[in-house]
């Protein structure tokens, strides 16, 4: 079973987009994935679907020590969703003994059984929920914005993600992923280029292009492959599956 935080501290770079259709590719390869939902803004939960105000979620498991099977929801054929659940919020607040949730959150998936793929959706923070996300899993998948300020908003991430490593005393095996890119723009060109120097054996083969049904399909909570299967965005989350169950990188 491979354990996968989704994170990037800058917002709106694709975190969302590719645990949803990253997440629906692998299960239609037959794959066992549970996606979670670690975000108290629910954008994954919405975009496969579901209800992120009503659904029982993962703030349960969390706050409650609610079992985490009684809040998995079949969403596709091989794929559940642990939703965020409404009180997620109150974690990233309130919570005292932050380091029992965090432990809870690290047994709860460790004892998790019958899956390929864990895929954790980070908020757009460095705060505790990604901090426990961290803890408990084993692999960081960094999307990337082809498009703006990419590299410097790296070696920011990079610096926080070693100082938490350091404390957590964990490394984590890590993956770039390219998205938002377009082909024709030298400065998307130059992007990949650069993370390939700077962070080699990492970057993912096939970069995602910007498309625009990837950003309309969560409206009707269909993923890339339902909403517009002959897209680029179907094209590319469909090989990124095969690179990231191979470990296919950019040399
Ligand atoms: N390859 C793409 N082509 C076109 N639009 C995209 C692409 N990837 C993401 N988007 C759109 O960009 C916006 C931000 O994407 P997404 O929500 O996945 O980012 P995020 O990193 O999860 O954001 P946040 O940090 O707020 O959680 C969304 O409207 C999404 O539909
Ligand atoms: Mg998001």
């Amino acid at each position: 079973m491979r354990l996968v935080s989704v994170v990037n501290q800058k917002g709106g770079v694709g975190k969302t987009t590719t645990v949803a259709n990253l997440s629906h590719m692998l299960a239609l390869s037959g794959k066992k994935v549970a996606a979670i939902d670690l975000d108290p803004q629910g954008s994954l939960t919405v975009s496969l679907g579901e209800n992120s105000r009503s659904l029982p979620g993962i703030d349960d498991v969390l706050l409650d020590e609610v079992d985490i099977h009684d809040v998995m929801h079949e969403v596709r054929d091989n794929l559940h969703l642990i939703a965020c659940g409404p009180q997620l919020a109150v974690c990233e607040q309130k919570l005292e003994n932050t380091s029992d949730v965090a432990k809870r959150l690290r047994k709860t998936l460790k004892n998790l059984e019958g899956y390929d793929y864990v895929l954790l959706d980070c908020p757009p923070s460095s705060g505790f929920l990604v901090v426990s996300a961290l803890f408990a899993t084993e692999e960081i998948l960094i999307p990337v914005a082809g498009d703006y300020l990419a590299l410097h908003g790296m070696s920011h991430l990079m610096g926080t993600l070693s100082q938490f490593e350091k404390s957590l005393k964990l490394k984590h095996k890590q993956w770039i992923v390219v998205t938002r890119f377009h082909p024709r723009r030298r400065l998307s060109q130059g992007v990949v280029e650069n993370l390939v120097e700077h962070f080699p054996g990492t970057v993912l083969k096939t970069p995602i292009r910007e498309t625009s049904a990837l950003a309309e399909g969560p409206s009707f909570g269909l993923t890339i492959s339902e909403y517009r299967n002959k897209s680029n965005g179907s094209a590319d989350y469909e090989r990124l599956a095969i690179d990231f169950c191979k470990g296919r990188t950019i040399q």
